[in-house]
């Protein structure tokens, strides 16, 4: 095996480097995602009416799309010449994998597979200008650089989801969701079809999913915490019929993407059961959900449940090609099973020991029916729980923990934790954002995903599959809001999936995330834009100091200490700002003429605690590190509504104990702090906290409420050195709420001391 990486290695070699210098060097290529190997040479193809493309029915699909994306692009016609051409070369290993060398007089694509020169395609396209997506490009010819690039995946599962049950799109759309995934490389779309609040794939068979199951009363306006909570009154809802979903389907095969659909079970199934209520536990009429969150109302595992789902997975495994299927099996609460008669005599004749293990009976069953059509499962990770399903697929989302406990049982595994995943979380701490379900899940955090666990060794790693970005759309009810959650984080994803760990580069790719705005504005996407930016961080060496960054070159921060809004006569910012008394900063990024960006605006409070030394029994959760530690006292407090911001620390159902050393004895007058309660993310405030200065102890209950932020003051007016606070984890999520049955988290922000 050694020899052949020698050989291949130096073909590759030669190959990179006979491209014919002939003129200035051009610029880098901005491909995203960042190719494994890429050189750029002197010269250029020019890409005029004298082009021509040749291709044998291999490489159809992706001769074609490069054919009409010229075509349909400009005003250029291609002839019959094979001035470009592609060639089958089975060597290279990896079946998606390619060669693209751009000569002065020719372009040759080399992959084993159609899909494979595809890729190379959607690499060539981004060498190519940005009119051509809009299809304005009007001059007679298109230069492009010399290049050699060398090129395969690091995942093979690298996708996008989307919900379409709590907000319906376009098929039109759909296929503009596909198409850019598509662009960015990724071969998976992970279509969510089925939930509580709407039924959304006609099953022939069952038509009051289309007539109940497919529209809700009403829906919920506003935030779910939001109190008293509100509902618009109007009727919502719709399906895509047999014909759309093969047109979908049909449209992402062209692009070399497999739909996956989900069709939830045993939970999100209220709607279903709207239409059939026969297929509950209790039988009862009940509404297709109007809100949001986790439902009581599951599918009962009796006969007539099975017969009903086999007939449905019937017709979805005819209309779905994919191996994969999606069940589901997250979130489902076991209340109405514990109070079934069927469900708790089903759990003595099988022997089984709970409820649990009946989530597990009722899986398998599901698996078994789908594995002797030819299909596989995938469901969410709560199908560890009770058991595995002897060949499921894991879809790891509450972190990774249940990612490491399957990939060690030998299942394959797709990577979806929250904390890296759900592009329905906030991406900017500014205020003005679409409200969105709560977390804090910036570009830089989806970058920065490892979908490999340390947990595992290398055996255990190649379980791992891939990745996708989530988009659950409670809160996104429109394309341009959905396009906005979803980019440009879904280029994050994809280089996530797609490039090699050692390729990546934060600072590279943001240059690149700007330049690939162009792109993105002829293709109509309504990407966030969050690049101009700017970021602070406090300081605290010999003296607190107040430091600014932002992403990207060539641009001014200017800010101003006395609250006024920064212009472009402010102070320009070129060294950490020293911090010796409360202030407010206020700082702006500027180019030449003008202000880019929003303002930033960071309150330090210099309390008796900044900057002083403080140690924590654990370690915060490391999804949720914030600024460690030392963030709990460096006179910065948290955002009021992105509890994953650099000010926030979370842990996940641990007790912690902190301990504040304020190096000398001091006249303490107050300490307050905040914890953030967003029970639908299973984030609880405790239920009480202890605090100790100089061995006196205090005690504060703190009342079970609904409000996001809780507020906590002692007035101990005494003097000590040393604050100590015992903060018990919440404990377990109680039934009937989101994560029932799984640990709180804890999550604490700043604690100022007066
Ligand atoms: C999920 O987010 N409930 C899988
Ligand atoms: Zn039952």
């Amino acid at each position: 095996m050694p020899f052949k990486k020698i050989a291949v290695c130096i073909v590759f070699i030669s190959f990179l480097f006979n491209c014919q210098n002939t003129e200035t060097p051009n610029i880098k290529p901005q491909i995203i995602p960042i190719p494994s190997e890429q050189t750029i040479n002197k010269g250029h193809f020019v890409l005029d009416n004298s082009t021509g493309i040749k291709y044998t029915d291999d490489f159809k699909i992706s001769a074609e799309f490069l054919k009409s994306y010229i075509e349909n692009g400009s005003s250029i016609k291609l002839q019959d010449n094979n001035s470009i051409s592609f060639i089958k070369d089975d060597s290279i290993e990896n079946p998606e994998g390619y060669l693209l060398e751009i000569l002065p007089k020719s372009i040759v694509i080399k992959a084993k597979t159609d899909q494979g020169a595809f890729y190379a395609i959607q690499s060539l396209r981004q060498l190519l200008p940005t009119e051509f997506e809009n299809k304005t490009f009007s001059e007679a010819k298109a230069l492009i650089s010399c290049a050699a690039i060398k090129d395969e995946p690091q995942f093979e599962h690298r996708g996008m989801h989307l919900d379409v049950s709590r907000h319906m799109f376009s098929v039109e759309f759909i296929k503009k969701y596909i198409d850019a995934l598509a662009m960015l490389k990724m071969n998976t779309f992970h279509w969510h079809l089925t939930d509580d609040q709407g039924w959304r794939i006609e099953i022939k068979k069952y038509p009051k999913l289309q007539e109940i199951a497919a529209y809700r009363n009403e829906t919920l306006i506003g935030h779910y915490s939001d109190q008293p909570q509100q509902f618009d009154g109007k009727t919502y809802g719709g399906f895509y019929t047999q014909e759309e979903v093969k047109e979908v389907v049909a449209y992402a095969k062209s692009r070399f993407v497999t739909v996956i659909p989900e069709i939830e079970l045993p939970g999100h199934a209220q709607a279903a059961i709207a239409a059939y209520p026969e297929l509950g536990c209790t039988g009862k009429q009940i509404d297709v959900a109007t809100t949001w969150g986790v439902f009581e109302d599951i599918f009962c595992p009796k006969e007539e449940t099975f017969t009903f789902l086999e007939n449905v997975l019937d017709e979805v495994a005819t209309l779905f090609p994919s191996t994969y299927i999606h069940i589901g099996g997250d979130e489902a609460p076991k209340a109405r099973w514990k109070n079934c008669e069927y469900c708790q005599k089903l759990i003595k004749n099988e022997g089984l020991k709970d409820e649990h293990e009946l989530q597990s009976y009722f899986i398998a069953r599901i698996e078994k029916y789908l594995n002797s059509k030819g299909k596989q499962i995938i469901g969410w990770d709560e199908i560890l729980e009770g058991g595995l399903a002897p060949n499921a697929t894991v879809m790891s989302w509450r972190g990774i923990e249940g990612a490491v406990e399957a990939a060690k049982q030998h299942h394959n595994v797709i990577m979806t934790p929250t904390s890296h995943c759900y592009f329905d979380y906030y991406q900017s701490e500014n205020d003005n954002e679409p409200l969105a379900i709560g977390g804090f899940l910036p570009l830089e955090k989806v970058y920065g995903f490892n979908p490999i666990p340390e947990e595992l060794n290398d055996d255990e790693a190649q379980y791992i599959l891939g990745a996708q970005g989530n988009i659950w759309t409670e809160y996104i009810n429109t394309e341009s809001q959905l396009e906005y959650m979803a980019f440009p984080r879904m280029l994050a994803m994809s280089e996530v999936v797609w490039s090699k760990p050692e390729n990546k580069n934060y600072p590279d790719f943001v240059k690149r995330v700007e330049n690939f705005h162009k792109r993105l504005d002829a293709l109509d996407i309504n990407y966030a834009n969050h690049l101009y930016e700017i970021e602070g961080e406090l300081l605290s060496n010999d003296n607190l100091s107040y430091q600014l960054k932002t992403l990207t070159d060539g641009k001014t921060i200017r800010y101003t200490l006395d609250s006024s809004e920064p212009t472009l006569q402010s102070e320009i910012y070129n060294q950490p700002i020293p911090i010796t008394k409360s202030v407010t900063i206020k700082a702006s990024l500027f180019n030449n003429e003008k202000q880019l960006g929003k303002v930033f605006t960071q309150n330090i409070n210099h309390h008796k605690a900044v900057g002083k030394k403080i140690t924590i029994n654990k370690a915060p959760h490391k999804s949720y590190l914030g600024s460690g530690a030392e963030g709990l006292i460096n006179g910065v407090s948290g955002s009021d509504s992105r509890y994953g911001d650099k000010e926030w620390l979370g842990f996940w159902g641990e007790d912690i104990e902190i301990i504040i050393d304020l190096g000398e004895e001091t006249e303490i007058n107050s300490i307050e702090t905040r914890f953030y309660n967003g029970q639908g993310q299973w984030i609880y405030a405790p239920n009480e906290i202890e605090i100790e200065i100089e061995n006196e102890v205090e005690k504060m209950q703190i009342p079970n409420a609904t409000e996001k932020l809780i507020s906590i003051k002692f007035e101990p007016n005494v003097s000590g050195r040393y604050i100590t606070f015992k903060i018990p984890n919440h404990g377990i999520i109680p039934e009937g709420k989101q994560g029932a049955g799984n640990k709180a988290w804890t999550f604490i922000d700043e604690i100022i001391v007066n």
